[in-house]
């Protein structure tokens, strides 16, 4: 043995026993680490509705949302994420920020029914709006000023109705600050505001789309979200929101940016979440029936990369079954 090759040096001593292995393990998710996004309808009863290019994801009822919730609190899994499926829209989105809108109620019942959960509501117009855009519109341009308004306007009728976090998605300027404004001087000082900060315009939101019947009826958000290709401008983004006021931040999507999750993580000092998002749930799910790949072995590798990327929550669809196959391990 010459000094070159240095054979006393291995590393694979430590991986030689599956015990070994969990003694010097750098990264553990757990249930605790995921927050749950979930569907709600304005379907009465107890019905939910499976979503196609999201097998195992559904639209819910407001009774199915319960139960829904209800089961994953009582795997470990402490937060949910909601997005509303109105029946009613028009061009300024009126029934995001309606008193009785679906949101407003699903919250006020989970509130009630389930006081130990953390109920988040994802704040955006699109859902809301006729043409399918995050903000108010003139002609074919997406008018950020003008929709500061109405999406404060919405985030404040979350946080009546009993939200715990508001989570604003629309990637207008300027829209953290104008949340906090309003939630402040309506007394709603101790809600917290997740941002999603750095939320790229991405084709993996393609199925979620879908589901939550939000694509954009001309044009696409590429004004509002970010350019795939721009590593600095998040920072930027993520900066301007913590400065506006957010308390916790996310990135979005989580694979195809975990170099962002991890610079994102290394300058701030908040939470940092990273949303798994639709498209990347679909092709797993999608890989997985047709046998391509073992399902819970991917999930659970891809959540890890996540969460030592940097990630201290992680927004997913696969939240269930995860920590369901994490009490099996
Ligand atoms: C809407 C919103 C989107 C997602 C969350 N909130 C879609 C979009 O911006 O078009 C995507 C979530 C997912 O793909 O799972 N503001
Ligand atoms: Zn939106």
């Amino acid at each position: 043995m010459n000094d070159l090759s240095p054979i006393n040096l291995r590393p694979r001593r430590l991986r030689s026993s599956a015990a070994l292995r969990s003694l010097v393990r750098e990264t553990e998710i757990t249930a605790r680490d995921f927050i749950l996004p979930l569907f709600v309808t304005e379907e009465k009863g107890m019905t939910r509705e499976e979503i196609a290019s999201m097998p195992g994801v559904y639209r819910h009822s407001i009774d199915s949302l319960r139960k829904e919730a209800e089961g994953a609190l009582a795997q470990g899994i402490g937060s949910v994420l909601i997005f509303g499926i109105p029946e009613y829209k028009d061009e300024l989105g009126s029934s995001a920020y309606d008193e009785r809108g679906i949101v407003q109620r699903a919250v006020k019942e989970l509130k009630r029914d389930l006081p130990g959960l953390v109920v988040i509501t994802d704040v955006c117009l699109c859902e809301y709006t006729s043409h399918g855009h995050c903000g108010v519109i003139n002609g074919e341009k997406i008018d950020n000023d003008p929709s500061l308004a109405f999406i404060a306007r919405t985030a404040l009728s979350h946080a009546i109705a009993g939200a715990d976090i508001v989570a604003p998605s629309d990637m207008m300027d300027g829209r953290v600050g104008a949340i906090r404004t309003v939630l402040d001087e309506q007394g709603y000082l101790e809600t917290p505001i997740l941002s999603y900060a750095a939320k790229y315009a991405s084709a993996y939101y393609g199925p979620f789309r879908e589901a939550a019947g939000s694509a954009p009826q001309f044009g696409d958000r590429r004004t509002y979200q970010m350019d795939p290709a721009n590593r600095r401008e998040a920072l930027k983004e993520v900066a301007l929101d913590i400065a506006e006021g957010a308390d916790m931040i996310m990135v979005k999507p989580a694979l195809a940016y975990l170099d962002i999750v991890r610079q994102v993580r290394d300058m701030v000092d908040v939470p940092v979440v990273t949303y798994n998002v639709s498209g990347e749930y679909s092709m797993v799910k999608a890989a997985a029936a047709n046998g391509w790949i073992d399902e819970r072995s991917v999930v659970l590798e891809t959540l890890t990369s996540m969460k030592r990327a940097g990630a201290d929550i992680i927004l997913t669809y696969h939240a269930r079954d995860a920590a369901r196959w994490l009490k099996d391990a």
